[in-house]
């Protein structure tokens, strides 16, 4: 049975393809492998940014923080608990400004987290998550897989390297993309990451 934490971010809320596509994903793998599904929805419950409270109370033991950093702290360790929970997790991303939206932005400076989800040592930085499957769906006005705007890609290369960075280094990319070019571009990007699940999902449990 697998564990699926699904992780959407979409400012456009439900109009945001980067949150149908990968619901779609996380629904075709608990069909498949009749697992769980969490789903923690960034975009209708933002997280804070993090604070002097957060930064400063995780550097502290559990028995010297205060009740705002307790909380504040505790808040990342949910979230970190979520992820090792999960076998498998989707990401759903929108692209804003070259880079994810803040509200994607926002769990990873909670989950991203010395001596928890990575730490350095002798050999340089080592991801402290380990064992899942990660199913990143990027979604882009642009298009960024090839041709001349590539380079502007900071969204994909950036959560490629963070998750990495963490642990989770086994993702498949899906791409939503060209999506400004209006409806006909809108619906080929659809018909392009459906083909793009099936090759992910192909010999998936
Ligand atoms: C505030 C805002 C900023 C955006 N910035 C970019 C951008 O820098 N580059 C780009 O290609 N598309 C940009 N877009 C277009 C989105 O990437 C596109 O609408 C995409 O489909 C959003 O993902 P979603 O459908 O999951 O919300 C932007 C859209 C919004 C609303």
């Amino acid at each position: 049975m697998t564990n699926i934490l699904l992780i959407t971010s979409s400012p456009r809320g439900a109009e945001g393809l980067s949150s149908r596509v990968a619901t779609d994903v996380a629904e075709q793998i608990k069909a498949r492998s009749g697992g769980t599904l969490n789903t923690r929805d960034l975009s209708a419950e933002p997280l804070p940014h993090i604070t002097p409270a957060y930064i400063n109370g995780r550097m502290a033991s559990s028995e010297a923080r205060t009740p705002e950093q307790a909380q504040a702290v505790g808040l990342a360790e949910a979230l970190v608990d979520e992820i090792e929970a999960a076998d498998t997790i989707v990401i759903g991303s929108s692209m804003i400004n070259f880079g994810p939206s803040s509200q994607l932005k926002a769990w990873i400076d909670h989950v991203t987290w010395p001596g928890v989800t990575f730490k350095y040592d002798e050999n340089g930085p080592k991801g402290l998550l380990s064992g899942k499957k990660v199913y990143l769906v990027t979604a882009s006005g642009g298009v960024f897989s090839e041709g001349q705007y590539a380079s502007f890609d900071f969204q994909t290369g950036y959560l490629m390297h963070l998750l990495r960075f963490i642990g989770l280094i086994d993702i498949e990319l899906i791409r939503v993309e060209g999506t400004a070019y209006g409806p006909d571009a809108v619906r080929a990007a659809m018909v392009s990451a459906e083909a793009q699940i099936r090759t992910a999902l192909e010999g998936a449990a």
